[in-house]
């Protein structure tokens, strides 16, 4: 660039040409992305994040991919040659949304196979759509429609051992299906004030698990009445009140243990690898619900219901932190999970979803941001949860 400076003392020319060449570099520097807020950073880091959450990492349907480059085009976008798997898996939906997400992308600008080497496929990622993914997330819940629900039958999904199954569909959101990833997130909360949906969500689960032959056990203080046509599928008679819900937690407990020991014994970290080694099959994996978690924190009764009520409670505690690796999931609900309802321990290692609640405390004390208090209450429902420091909605969809 040539800036002439036709007036004013000779040194002034000097100043003038620096400073159009120090804006001449800092618009190069901007077309080329380096100061991009959307640029996209790829590293083997941000990858195994990724197929973790596509449930890539380790299942035992497909080869893991690995990374093989990361190209960066001059427009932003990023291109990964990744190796392991045809393109047509990484068109599967269930795959492509969770991995594109992670990312914070909507989903991939193209997907080709790699024309020499038919191992390798060419994933493009639009770093433009960002903005649309953050503007869409940071829009008022319960605002906007949520797109219609395309049901589609998943050969692959029916044909598939029902270990390998291993996710469970919530509903629809703005980015497509939500799942509950049982591999990222070994227990789920689903909290909300009455009438939010939970149990209507938590039956919905339930049918899925035990159509994969999961074993189900329920802990539901309202006597099962939102359970009527499940109860006679459960691995154990429905339990009601604490003093029967504490012998359940100790013998899952004690299954617990053994199977631990077993596990030891295979050679093998977790009941899922064991699996897919094909090992330990007729250990299925578990799934422990208890409709509402404030029973074991209610502190009416006398002494000894209470220190039953602590006990179970304690129980819930160790699963929460130790039974990732023997297939026990906790699917837990409560209306107003305080912390003396919910316990530190179980907060931390639990993936909480939030319905309509009454104020924004509610909302901070799950989600750990307000939002909740705005869904509509005519909706029932309507849930959120916070995924990469970002609020996300979904309708949970009735069959
Ligand atoms: N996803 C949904 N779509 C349509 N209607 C729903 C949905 N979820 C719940 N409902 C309706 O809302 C009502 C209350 O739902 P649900 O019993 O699941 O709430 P809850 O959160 O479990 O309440 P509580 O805390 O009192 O047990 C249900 O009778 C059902 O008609
Ligand atoms: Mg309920």
């Amino acid at each position: 660039m040539a800036i002439h400076v036709t007036h004013g003392p000779e040194h002034w020319r000097w100043v003038e040409w620096l400073l159009g060449a120090g804006a001449v570099l800092v618009a190069y520097v901007a077309w080329t992305g380096w100061i991009d807020r959307n640029r996209l950073i790829v590293d083997a880091f941000s990858f195994e994040e990724a197929l973790r959450r596509a449930d890539l990492w380790d299942n035992p349907r497909y080869k893991r991919p690995s990374l093989v480059r990361v190209k960066e085009r001059a427009n932003g976008d990023v291109e990964l040659v990744v190796q392991g798997l045809p393109a047509s898996i990484w068109q599967k939906p269930e795959i492509a949304d969770p991995f594109c997400a992670s990312f914070g992308v909507e989903r991939f600008r193209s997907v080709t196979q790699d024309p020499k080497r038919r191992d390798r496929v060419h994933l493009v990622l639009a770093s433009g759509s960002l903005d649309q993914v953050v503007k869409a997330a940071g829009r008022e819940p319960g605002t906007r429609r949520l797109p219609k629900p395309k049901v589609k039958r998943d050969r692959d999904d029916e044909d598939a051992h029902p270990a390998a199954r291993m996710s469970f569909l919530l509903g629809y959101g703005h980015d497509g299906r939500v799942f509950w990833q049982t591999p990222v997130w070994p227990h789920l909360l689903v909290a909300g004030s009455t009438g939010s949906g939970k149990s209507t969500l938590i039956r919905l689960i339930m049918q899925q698990a035990l159509d994969r032959d999961w074993l189900v056990y329920l802990i539901d203080p309202k006597g099962g009445v939102d359970y009527l046509e499940l109860l006679t599928w459960l691995a154990e008679p429905m339990k009601e009140f604490p003093q029967d819900a504490l012998p359940l937690l100790e013998t899952l407990w004690a299954k617990h243990r053994e199977r631990l020991t077993k596990l030891k014994e295979a050679g093998v970290s977790s009941l899922r690898e064991a699996h897919q080694q094909g090992l330990l099959l007729e250990e299925k994996p578990i799934l422990l619900v208890v409709d509402e978690l404030s029973i074991f924190s209610s502190n009416t009764g006398g002494k000894d219901e209470k220190e039953v009520r602590v006990r179970a409670h304690t129980y819930l505690e160790r699963f929460a932190l130790a039974s990732r690796a023997t297939g026990i999931a906790l699917l837990l609900s409560a209306q107003y999970p305080t912390a003396e309802i919910l316990g530190s321990q179980i907060r931390q290692q639990v993936w909480r979803i939030c319905g309509r609640v009454d104020d924004e405390v509610a909302s901070r004390t799950i989600l750990g941001v307000p939002g909740a208090e705005k869904l509509p209450p005519d909706k029932p429902g309507r849930f959120l949860y916070v995924e990469h420091g970002e609020l996300k909605e979904f309708q949970v969809t009735l069959p």
